[in-house]
């Protein structure tokens, strides 16, 4: 992490509690992600269940404000709903369209014309690999989960967002699928180069598709740790049987470990 670039995301000694301050679900959880234009970041979270990575998220979506603290991109408190991209476990497309129209819609809230909205949402479904299935009811089992998941990151993707939050988006795929998908994410990473963050709980996805990995403890949750993931820029699978690369599997591991023995 790097504080001499200008952040776009900052959490800033933010609390969550729900009843009053009897009981805090996080506290003093401070982030601050640079902007990086022209090559994007990609953080990934770790922590267990309930420890507060999706409030975190709803935070930067502007879904929620904490009870205390302070979430700011680009230096300003979040007074509307910001340009960002989201991506969840469950499929959240609208299973009543067509993959084409899920796609489309995004553009649509934002005013774009109907012919440029259909042509940059064929590109988008193009490059998830979609093609030939845009006119489909974006509903399973028209769809397999992993289609249905190229759904939500076109649909998150189309309108090239600075920001994309992405919570457990491969958590319900089976392991085939879920290679691919990192390969495809890695890629259009690549392309669009977005700011991430990216919830998993998977130790080997962490280190192949992240810059920087947080590690958050519960109880309340805070930020506890950090990895720096110094591998090259361009991922591709051959990676992960580089010894650094499995050293860095290690090492996020013995944090996992650690963190979770905090109290
Ligand atoms: N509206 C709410 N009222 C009370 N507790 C809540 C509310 N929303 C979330 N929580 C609690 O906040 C904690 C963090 O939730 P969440 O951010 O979903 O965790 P994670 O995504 O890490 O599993 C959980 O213990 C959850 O039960
Ligand atoms: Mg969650």
């Amino acid at each position: 992490m790097s504080e001499n670039l200008s952040p776009i995301i900052e959490l800033r000694n933010v609390g969550q509690t729900y009843d009053g301050g009897e009981n805090w679900v996080l506290k003093n959880v401070d982030l601050v992600i640079p902007d990086k234009p022209a090559q994007g970041e990609f953080v990934v979270l770790l922590g267990m269940s309930g420890c507060g990575k999706s409030t975190l998220l709803r935070y930067v979506a502007g879904l929620q404000k904490p009870t205390e603290g302070q979430v700011l991109i680009h230096g300003k408190t979040i007074d509307q709903a910001p340009r960002v991209g989201m991506v969840f476990q469950q499929y959240s497309s609208l299973p009543w369209l067509s993959v084409l129209d899920n796609v489309a819609l995004s553009l649509s809230y934002k005013g774009v014309a109907e012919k440029e909205r259909q042509e940059r949402a064929m590109d988008i479904i193009k490059k998830v690999g979609l093609e030939g299935h845009e006119q489909k009811f974006a509903q399973y089992p028209t769809l397999s989960g992993g289609q249905l998941q190229r759904v939500a990151i076109a649909r998150s993707m189309v309108a090239n967002p600075e920001i994309l939050l992405m919570d457990e988006p491969f958590g319900a795929l089976d392991i085939n699928t879920r290679l691919q998908m990192q390969e495809l994410l890695a890629t259009l990473w690549l392309e669009f180069h977005p700011t991430v963050i990216f919830v998993t709980h998977d130790i080997s996805e962490a280190v192949y598709l992240g810059d920087d990995v947080y590690f958050m403890k519960s109880n309340p949750g805070e930020i506890v740790q950090h990895i720096a993931v110094d591998l090259p820029f361009q991922r591709t699978r051959e990676l992960k049987r580089n010894p650094h690369f499995i050293e860095l599997v290690h090492q996020v591991e013995d944090k996992m470990v650690a963190v979770g023995k905090l109290k």
